[in-house]
């Protein structure tokens, strides 16, 4: 998909589709109202006629314009003009690409973002418009045998700006959106693909193959040999009862300055989790692929910063692994000893993700990073607090919690900050070693950051808890991308 910025107004610049904003009760946005003059009215007769209201997200496109330069045009509702802001805008821009991808049109033209958005400048405006289009038209990596999907005709989108001083923000905006597209679309691929395909290994070899497509990345990948010699007893635990070596991927991106401390990202790589010993209950358990959600915004974001070429120095750490159980298996009330000499007793195999974090988290501080944030699909008692909608997240830095809030914000992939605290870090004692690696029923998915809370002394350290942000349930199954966009935006702001 090829993207460019322009200024000129709808009633001058050719297109195979002009996209244009009608709010609630018929109001028309700038671009139609300049349309509409120059078909003789031809939009408002439609409107008034009573086939499109301006509901948020419809659309109804008019087969011909004539008196314009547009072939076509594609109404799309914007809600009601007090209401117009970030989340309409971006339902209005996919319900029009959702269309577009069904059309005959090569090229269209989004006019939607001359109107005021509240909250979001030209750069977002451009941005979301070139991550949304490339969402709309992301498809599962599917095993299906019949025939494909058409491909979208579409492949030339413009996005319109006011005025001439915002050109330069919105190209900005659509070139770091298709880097965060690229990097979610990559996320998604390796969350939708099945365990028996996306193993430890596989992802090993999807490092490899993006450190040979970009030239400022690297990749490292530890086997299990290295990470016996590392002592990392605690992840070790958790592949016993598998028959997939686990690997330690470390993926580095160099943007930065050669001298400038690292940002560490560590991501959740359980590629199937069955719990292990601790045996998951049947209903569901497919969606436990996704349990290496966290390792693949890691591989996300990385991409995503490749793609934009961004001035900073990131380096991915992923542990990866299965969790199963076997007669080799961890068993409830095995102690394990962690790479960093602290003691667990795992009383719950199936709190899995926190065994093979604790390791990670410490292998991070080889790389002396300025900032460390961990992601992972760490606990089913963030989905119940959470839902769907936030992800979690926790840290032992103010600042650090804020600016992450802050680029959730920023770019509409949010986060809720969660508390950790000594109160909660009590329920994790054990009578046997220096800790349990579950904490009871209470504050689940608290007591889980408490836990990893314990290996980041001296570390500026979050955690993201993106168990129930990082793919859909039911009919829409799916991996979402998220949060890359979370962590792209943070990092750029870092750069
Ligand atoms: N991967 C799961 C967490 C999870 C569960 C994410 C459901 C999304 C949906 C994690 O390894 C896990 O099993 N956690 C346990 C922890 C418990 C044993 C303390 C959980 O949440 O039940
Ligand atoms: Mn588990
Ligand atoms: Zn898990």
């Amino acid at each position: 998909m090829q993207f460019h910025a322009t200024r000129s107004s709808a009633s001058s610049q050719r297109t195979a589709c002009a996209v244009i904003g009608i709010y609630e009760k018929g109001e028309l946005s700038a671009a139609a109202n300049a349309l509409d003059q120059k078909s003789g009215g031809l939009i408002r007769r439609v409107i008034k006629r009573g086939d499109f209201s301006g509901k948020a997200g419809t659309v109804l496109p008019i087969a011909e314009l004539p008196g314009t330069p547009a072939e076509r045009a594609l109404l799309v509702g914007l809600g009601a003009r007090a209401g117009f802001g970030r989340k309409t805008y971006r339902r209005a821009v996919a319900g029009a690409v959702d269309w577009l991808a069904r059309s005959g049109a090569r090229d269209a033209i989004f006019y939607l973002s001359q109107e005021h958005i509240p909250e979001v400048d030209a750069y977002y405006a451009a941005r979301f418009a070139a991550e949304s289009v490339a969402a709309t038209l992301y498809r599962i990596p599917d095993l299906k045998s019949g025939k494909k999907q058409p491909q979208a005709k579409l492949s030339r989108v413009g996005v319109a700006v006011g005025d001439k001083g915002e050109l330069a923000p919105a190209r900005r905006g659509l070139n770091d959106g298709q880097g965060i597209a690229a990097g979610m679309s990559l996320t998604r691929d390796l969350g939708n693909l099945p365990a028996n395909v996306c193993t430890p290994t596989y992802l090993a070899s999807r490092a490899r193959q993006m450190a040979r497509d970009h030239k400022l990345v690297r990749a490292r990948i530890l086997e299990e040999a290295d990470i016996k010699r590392l002592k990392m007893g605690s992840f070790l635990s958790v592949t016993r009862g598998s028959e997939q070596p686990p690997k330690l991927i470390v993926i580095e991106y160099r943007g930065g300055k050669p001298s400038e401390a690292p940002v560490a990202l560590v991501g959740k790589g359980i590629t199937f989790d069955s719990g292990g010993i601790s045996l998951k209950p049947g209903l569901g358990m497919d969606e436990m692929k996704y349990d290496m959600g966290g390792a693949a915004s890691v591989f996300g974001a990385i991409e995503a910063l490749a793609t934009i070429g961004a001035k900073i120095n990131v380096v991915g750490v992923v542990p990866s692994c299965e969790n199963m159980p076997s007669g080799r298996a961890t068993k409830p009330g095995d102690i394990v000893k962690s790479m960093s000499g602290k003691t667990i007793e795992v009383l719950n195999t199936d709190a899995e993700g926190r065994l093979i974090l604790c390791d990670a988290l410490t292998y991070s501080r080889k790389f002396k990073p300025r900032a460390v944030v961990d992601i992972a699909t760490l606990t089913g008692a963030c989905v119940i607090a959470l839902g769907s909608h936030y992800s979690g997240l926790f840290s032992n830095d103010e600042g650090l919690a804020q600016d992450l809030d802050a680029a959730g914000r920023r770019a509409d992939d949010r986060a809720w900050h969660m508390p950790i605290a000594e109160e909660y870090s009590e329920q994790l004692k054990s009578n046997f070693a220096d800790m349990a690696n579950i904490g009871g029923r209470e504050a689940g998915a608290v007591t889980a950051a408490c836990f990893l809370w314990k290996f980041t002394d001296g570390l500026r350290w979050a955690h993201l808890d993106i168990a129930g942000t990082a793919w859909l349930s039911g009919a829409k199954k799916g991996s979402t991308g998220r949060p890359v966009p979370l962590l792209v935006d943070w990092l750029l702001s870092q750069a």
